[in-house]
C-alpha cells in the first residue's frame, strides 16, 4: 500500500501542478488575446491540459485503490469531507478544461483580473485536502 500512496502523492502534485499553471495561461491568453503570443498560448494550454487529465486521472485511479484497502474509512467524517473536496475539485477540472476550449475557438470574454481570482481557487482546496487526511480532524 505504502508504493500506492507514493504514486497517488506523485500523481497529485502532477494534477496540482496543471490546475495552477493553466489558469495562468488563461491570466496570459486574457492579456494577449491574438497575434503569435496567443497562438502559442492555446498550444502550451492544450499540452498541458492532457498532462493535467493524466495527473487528475490517476490520483483518482490511485486513490480508489487506497480507499478500497482501508475500507474502514469509509465510515470517517474525514474522508467525506475530502471526498466532497475531490467532487469540487473535478468541477474545477472540468471547468478549466471548457475555459481552454473556449481559448480554442477565441470566444473567452473574461477579464485577466478574474482568471487572476480563479486560479487562488486550487489553493483552497489544496491546503482543505490536505489538512483533512494528514490531521484527520473529525
Ligand atoms: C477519488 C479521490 C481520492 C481518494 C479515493 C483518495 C483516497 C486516499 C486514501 C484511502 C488515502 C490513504 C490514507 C492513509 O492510509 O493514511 C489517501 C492518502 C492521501 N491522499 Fe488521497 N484520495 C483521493 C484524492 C486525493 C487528492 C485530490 C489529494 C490532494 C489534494 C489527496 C491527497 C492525499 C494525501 C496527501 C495522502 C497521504 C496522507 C497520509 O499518509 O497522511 N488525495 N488518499
Amino acid at each position: 500500500m505504502h508504493w500506492i500512496e507514493a504514486f497517488h502523492i506523485i500523481f497529485m502534485v502532477t494534477w496540482f501542478a496543471g490546475l495552477f499553471y493553466l489558469p495562468r495561461l488563461f491570466v496570459y491568453a486574457a492579456e494577449n488575446p491574438s497575434g503569435e503570443r496567443f497562438s502559442l498560448l492555446q498550444l502550451m494550454q492544450r499540452r498541458l491540459l492532457v498532462i493535467t487529465h493524466i495527473g487528475g486521472g490517476l490520483t483518482l485511479v490511485f486513490g480508489l485503490v487506497l480507499l478500497m484497502g482501508h475500507g474502514h474509512y469509509l465510515a470517517a467524517g474525514w474522508m467525506h469531507a475530502k471526498l466532497t473536496l475531490v467532487a469540487g475539485l473535478i468541477g474545477y477540472h472540468l471547468w478549466c478544461w471548457r475555459l481552454v476550449g473556449q481559448f480554442a475557438r477565441g470566444v473567452n470574454r473574461r477579464s485577466s483580473t478574474w482568471f487572476r481570482w480563479f486560479n487562488e481557487v486550487p489553493v483552497v482546496f489544496l491546503i482543505a485536502i490536505v489538512i483533512l487526511v494528514v490531521i484527520r480532524p473529525f
